[in-house]
């Protein structure tokens, strides 16, 4: 920072230019291995295929390991090990004993929390500030409140039994890799189930540590199944005839598929899908606190978040002011190194992924839309896309109907509270929204009348396990977090 003195009086210069040193996280102490094999009975073993595939770093496209593609049979073997588990050991064990083995995956999650977080920045793109602070925690608080709940099954629904369901087979995402495995695994294994998991082709690596930390915990063989594979293998365990319940968190599209393919089984499911979060600043809000929260809203984990506030509605009166300050504050963020700690957007997942959020800006501008950038330079190797803005966008703009997953932010304004509302609401999706007033009347009127499942007031993107998450229309069906999220996982019986 260059500070120079006049010699009459003190005049301080800030150079607008200067930079954080460098700050990255050390991965000394990060142990990967050539390739990683299925974790089906409480042990690693080989693909049937013999086929492995890559999962790379897209801070620079480096390979990180093999992992193995599992194919049906390979499906085949491990839900028939989660059926063993379950009828042999799982489900005959007291619930409290159950509960201990929840409370010790968590435990060791946390002793490995460093290692985990790096991992996940690394397999994903993510900056490690999210990883560290918000990921990892929050996957081992998952088990810590679930594990709580084992031996409270019963006495979860007053005057009915509830019985587990068996055998849950769960696919998750790339966003948030360990936090997703979190919320389908700890639930499922409170409620008294076995699991089959498949993470996504991208960012197995976290996943499979969780194998390894299941295995230390001591977990009888067969309760915890982790298997790696594309959409072909998460295709063959919704389609497994031995699973119960399948819960899903991912595309629109591939939920479709997923309804379509148990339609007429006996299968219960639960689908967490896309979104297009509405962010609404009232002209009462306090403007520098909402464009903080809109900041964390879009470019948190680069837009690849599910609730992520990518459409904009500010009251027109200070419409100019918002849109202002949020283009200054987007020129402080800092795009790059995801290991480095003074990162806040980190690397895009995949080319494909990239490719689609390109795609967008060019409709955003062949639709008339205005786009800002900042003007942050990327390193040449890897996926990056610096954060982005649209104004000039109508309801109708495919940016602002379609979900992009990327840090990319449309805005529209507003005069009326009945406005914004049909505005926010007319769209087919219903995940999350926010809401910036300083009027707690207003808070009110505009969260009942959101079509979402979570609305956050005068904050963003905050989770607790203790709450309920999940989408109205075309966001999904089912909750997950909370009691609402042990339901899915109970076979429930009125006395
Ligand atoms: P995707 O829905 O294809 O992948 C999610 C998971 O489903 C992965 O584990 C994948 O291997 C698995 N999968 C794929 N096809 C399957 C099938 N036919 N049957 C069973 N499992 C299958 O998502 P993708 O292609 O990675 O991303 C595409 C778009 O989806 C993104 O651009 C974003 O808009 C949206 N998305 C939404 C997420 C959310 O959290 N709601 C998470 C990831 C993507
Ligand atoms: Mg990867």
């Amino acid at each position: 920072m260059a500070k120079t003195k006049s010699k009459k009086n003190v005049a301080i210069k800030f150079d607008t230019d200067w930079k954080y040193d460098p700050a990255p996280e050390s991965k000394d102490h990060i142990r990967l291995q050539e390739s990683y094999d299925l974790f089906i009975n409480g042990e690693f073993s080989k693909p049937s295929s013999g086929k492995y595939f890559e999962t790379i770093n897209p801070a620079n496209e480096k390979k990180l390991a093999m992992v193995a593609d599992a194919n049906e049979k390979d499906v085949d073997r491990a839900v028939t090990s989660a059926r063993t588990a379950y009828d042999k050991t799982w489900s005959k064990m007291p619930a409290k004993e159950r509960g201990k083995y929840i409370y010790r995956i968590a435990r060791i999650m946390q002793e490995r929390a460093r290692e985990l977080a790096v991992i996940e920045s690394m397999d994903g793109g993510k900056a490690i500030r999210e990883s560290r602070d918000v990921d990892v925690p929050l996957a081992a608080a998952h088990f810590f409140y679930y594990a709580g709940w084992a031996d409270k099954v019963k006495y979860a629904v007053p005057g009915a039994s509830a019985k587990p369901l068996g055998v849950a087979g769960q696919i998750i995402p790339w966003n948030f890799p360990l936090l997703m495995a979190a919320w389908k695994i700890a639930p499922a294994l409170a409620a008294g189930n076995t699991v089959v998991l498949k993470p996504a082709e991208t960012t197995p690596l976290t996943a499979l540590k969780l194998a390894e930390i299941i295995r230390d915990a001591d977990l009888p063989p067969g309760v915890v199944n982790i298997i790696t594979g594309a959409g072909a293998t998460g295709a063959a365990l919704v389609n497994h005839p031995g699973i119960d319940k399948i819960a899903f968190t991912g595309s629109t599209d591939v939920g479709k598929i997923i309804q379509k393919a148990i339609a007429g089984t006996n299968k219960k499911y639960t689908l967490e899908l896309g979104g297009k979060a509405a962010n609404i600043i009232f002209e009462d809000a306090a403007i520098d606190q909402a464009v903080e929260g809109i900041i964390n809203g879009i470019f948190f984990n680069q837009g690849h978040v599910c609730c992520a506030g990518s459409r904009l509605f500010i009251q027109e009166s200070v419409a100019k002011k918002v849109i202002r300050k949020l283009k200054d504050r987007m020129e402080t963020l800092i795009v790059g190194d995801p290991l480095d700690k003074n990162t806040d957007i980190g690397a895009i997942n995949s080319k494909m992924q990239l490719d689609k959020i390109k795609q967008y800006l060019k409709i955003g501008v062949n639709e008339g839309g205005e786009m800002f950038q900042t003007s942050c330079s990327v390193p040449s190797k890897g996926f990056w896309c610096k954060p982005t803005l649209f104004t000039n966008v109508s309801q109708s703009s495919r940016i602002v109907q379609e979900e992009i997953f990327g840090p990319v932010l449309a805005i529209q304004t507003f005069r009326t509270v009945e406005e914004v509302i049909e505005k926010a609401n007319n769209i087919p999706y219903g995940l999350s929204g926010g809401v910036w007033t300083d009027k707690g009347s207003k808070i009110f009127k505009v969260t009942s009348a959101l079509r979402a499942g979570v609305v956050w007031a005068n904050t963003y993107n905050k989770f607790d396990p203790t709450s309920p998450f999940g989408g109205y229309k075309e966001s999904g069906v089912g909750r997950e977090g909370g009691l609402h999220g042990l339901m899915p996982y109970l076979e429930v019986e009125h006395n």
